[in-house]
C-alpha cells in the first residue's frame, strides 16, 4: 500500500508559525507571501527565458557599474511591485537601484518593515541555463510609521534581521527562509504553482567535504587564504581531505549545495578588491542569518558578518560561510598569516 502524507504549503506553514510570535499581527506573514508570489512570476519568466526575448542585456548599468541583464530588471520590477502595494513594507534597498526606494503612499507609509534584496543573483549564469536565485533580508524599520522608509531603516547590522531567505531557480525551484527559529525549505510544485514544505529544519552537516571559491583569482589572494586552499587540497583521512572543489558562480546555488551536502563558500577580499565582491546588505547578511540558523557560521575572516555596522547601501564584504568548523579553520589561516 502507498502511504500518502499531507502536503504542507508555504502559506499554511507561515500562518502556523505566526502563533509562535505572540505579538505578531500577520504583517510578516503577508510580506513573505508577497515575496513568494513575486518569486513565482520571476520563476515563470526564467523557465521561459530561452523562448522569449528576455535573455541578454538591458543596455544600462546598475550602481556597481555592472551591465544589467533583462532578467535583472524584470525581477527587480516584480519584487518592487509585489511589495509596494501592501501595508507592510515602507522601503526597499535593491542591488539594481542606487538609492533606496521609499514607498510614499498612504498604505506603505504605515508599513513596519524594510527589505534589502538581490532580485536576481548569479545573473552571469542566465544564458547558460545554470541555477540563479533571489536573496532577501527583512528588518523592522527604525523610524516612526507615517512616512516612507529612510536610509537609517535599511542601514542596520544583520543581527537585527527579522527574516531572511533565498529562492533558488534550479532543476527545481525552492524557497528557503528563516525567521530566527531554524531554517525551512519549500519546493515549488510547478503543476499547481504552490511552494510545499520539502526540507524541514535544514542544517549544515557538521563536517563538510566541499570548498567553493573562484580560484581563477588565486594570484590576487592574500597569503593566509592561499595557505587555506592548500590545506583543503592536502591528504588527511580524518578530515576527509582533499576536499572536492565546486563553484557555480551563483552565491545562492553554491550556498544551497553546501548547506545540503556540507561545504564552505568563500568570497575573500583580495589584492584586487580588498572588500571582496559580495554586498553586505542583500547578499552576506541574509546568507549569514540562514547559515547561523542552520548551525553554521558566517565571517569576513575576522568578524561575525551579522555584527558589521553598515555605512552604505551597497557596501561589500568578504564572506566565508558554511559549517562552523570549516569557517573557523579558514579564519585561523587568515588571522595567522594575513594579520
Ligand atoms: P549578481 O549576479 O547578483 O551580481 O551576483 C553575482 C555574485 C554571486 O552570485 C557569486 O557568488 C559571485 O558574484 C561570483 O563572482 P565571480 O564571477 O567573481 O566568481
Ligand atoms: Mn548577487
Ligand atoms: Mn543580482
Amino acid at each position: 500500500m502507498v502511504t500518502r502524507y499531507k502536503i504542507k504549503t508555504l502559506t499554511e506553514f507561515i500562518i502556523e508559525r505566526q502563533s509562535e510570535y505572540p505579538h505578531a499581527k500577520g504583517a510578516l506573514t503577508r510580506l513573505l507571501n508577497d515575496i513568494a508570489t513575486a518569486a513565482k512570476i520571476v520563476n515563470r519568466e526564467i523557465n521561459a527565458a530561452g523562448l522569449v526575448d528576455i535573455l541578454g542585456y538591458e543596455g544600462k548599468e546598475n550602481v556597481q557599474g555592472e551591465s544589467q541583464k533583462k532578467l535583472d530588471v524584470f525581477a527587480n520590477e516584480q519584487f518592487i511591485t509585489a511589495l509596494k502595494g501592501g501595508a507592510e513594507c515602507c522601503a526597499i534597498a535593491s542591488e539594481e537601484n542606487e538609492k533606496i526606494i521609499s514607498f510614499q503612499n498612504e498604505f506603505s507609509e504605515l508599513g513596519k518593515y524594510v527589505i534589502a534584496i538581490d532580485p536576481l543573483d548569479g545573473s552571469s549564469n542566465i544564458e547558460s541555463n545554470v541555477s540563479i536565485g533571489t536573496i532577501f533580508s527583512i528588518y523592522r524599520r527604525k523610524t516612526e510609521v507615517g512616512e516612507g522608509g529612510k536610509n537609517v531603516d535599511i542601514l542596520q547590522p544583520g543581527i537585527n534581521q527579522v527574516a531572511a531567505g533565498y529562492v533558488i531557480y534550479g532543476s527545481s525551484t525552492m524557497l528557503v527562509y528563516t525567521t530566527g527559529k531554524g531554517v525551512n525549505g519549500f519546493t515549488l510544485d510547478p503543476s499547481v504553482g504552490i511552494f510545499c514544505l520539502s526540507h524541514p529544519d535544514m542544517a549544515f552537516p557538521k563536517e563538510g567535504k566541499i570548498y567553493s571559491i573562484n580560484e581563477g583569482n588565486y594570484i590576487y589572494f592574500y597569503e593566509g587564504l592561499k595557505k587555506y586552499i592548500k590545506y583543503c587540497q592536502e591528504i588527511d583521512k580524518e578530515t576527509s581531505r582533499p576536499y572536492t572543489s565546486r563553484y557555480i558562480g551563483s552565491l545562492v546555488a553554491d550556498f544551497h549545495r553546501n548547506l545540503i551536502s556540507g561545504g564552505i563558500f568563500l568570497y575573500p577580499g583580495s589584492k584586487k578588491s580588498p572588500s571582496g565582491k559580495l554586498r553586505l546588505l542583500y547578499e552576506c547578511n541574509p546568507m549569514a542569518f540562514i547559515a547561523e540558523q542552520a548551525g553554521g557560521k558566517a565571517s569576513d575572516g575576522y568578524n561575525r558578518i551579522m555584527e558589521i555596522e553598515p555605512e552604505t547601501l551597497h557596501q561589500r564584504s568578504p564572506l566565508f560561510v558554511g559549517p562552523k568548523s570549516m569557517v573557523e579553520k579558514a579564519e585561523e589561516f587568515i588571522q595567522e598569516y594575513d594579520g
